[in-house]
């Protein structure tokens, strides 16, 4: 499978075409940001562990009777996926109190949740992601009430098998952020990333950070963290 046409260049990720009309090819790059691109860093390895992280992530749900884009990891830093339009909400789910929750209903970060939530924002950068209600997803026309539902169900069985995936490495998944899209036939499937760069991920004993959150608050090494990330899950 050879790299086509560059279509599209992210933050953290590049999509290129690839011979076959229906499948894009991903290149994660080594590029940190946060805050809306505000802080940035170029970090060696990082492109690497979220393209083998979110690549493991992904079988295991596949595994687990949930559908996505993925198709394959291609390489170190490449995986192929399947062609998407991707819907402009960041999904999140939240098992424990932290992050802009955290701020915006004043709980002490590490509050449980007594049940997971699942918050919509709008995926705009000019406009800082605001957080958004189902009646403003569809005044906006983002998504049908049918496809919305599809959404809510899908994150929230994302979080049934991942919680219990991180659960065995003792590893505590506090919130996590997806994005989906509609293939070629209208279908909404999983897309995007999952990885540290994603998700907040807590050792269960330590409540040590092992997540973005390092490099977001200065708390560490990035790198460092994420392969334990990789190694916890049976990666290397
Ligand atoms: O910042 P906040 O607490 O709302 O983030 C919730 C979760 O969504 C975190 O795991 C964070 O890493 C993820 N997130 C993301 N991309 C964004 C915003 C949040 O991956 N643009």
């Amino acid at each position: 499978m050879t790299t086509g046409q560059l279509l599209y260049e992210g933050k953290a990720k590049k999509l290129y075409t690839t011979e076959e009309p229906d499948v894009l090819l991903v290149e994660y790059k080594n590029s940190a940001t946060a805050f809306n691109g505000e802080k940035k860093e170029e970090i060696e390895g990082k492109g690497v562990l979220n393209n083998r992280i979110t690549s493991l992530i992904f079988e295991k749900l596949q595994a687990n009777g949930i559908a996505s884009h993925f198709v394959k990891q291609l390489s170190d830093t490449q995986q192929l996926v399947k062609k998407v339009d991707i819907i402009p909400i960041e999904v999140v789910v939240r098992n424990i109190a932290a992050g802009s929750l955290a701020k915006r209903l004043g709980l002490e970060e590490g509050t449980p949740l007594k049940r997971p939530i699942v918050e919509f924002y709008y995926k705009d950068d000019e406009l800082g992601d605001p957080l958004i209600t189902t009646e403003h997803i569809d005044v906006l026309d983002l998504a049908t009430p049918e496809e919305v539902t599809a959404i809510y169900d899908g994150a929230l069985a994302v979080n049934e098998v991942m919680q219990p995936i991180f659960a065995d490495v003792n590893v505590t998944l506090i919130d996590f952020k997806l994005e989906f899209g509609r293939d070629n036939d209208g279908n909404v499937l999983l897309a995007d990333e999952i990885s540290p760069d994603t998700c907040r991920l807590w050792d269960a004993t330590t409540k040590q950070k092992l997540d973005k959150d390092v490099f977001r608050r200065d708390l560490g090494n990035l790198t460092e963290v994420y392969t334990i990330i990789l190694s916890r899950l049976g990666g290397k």
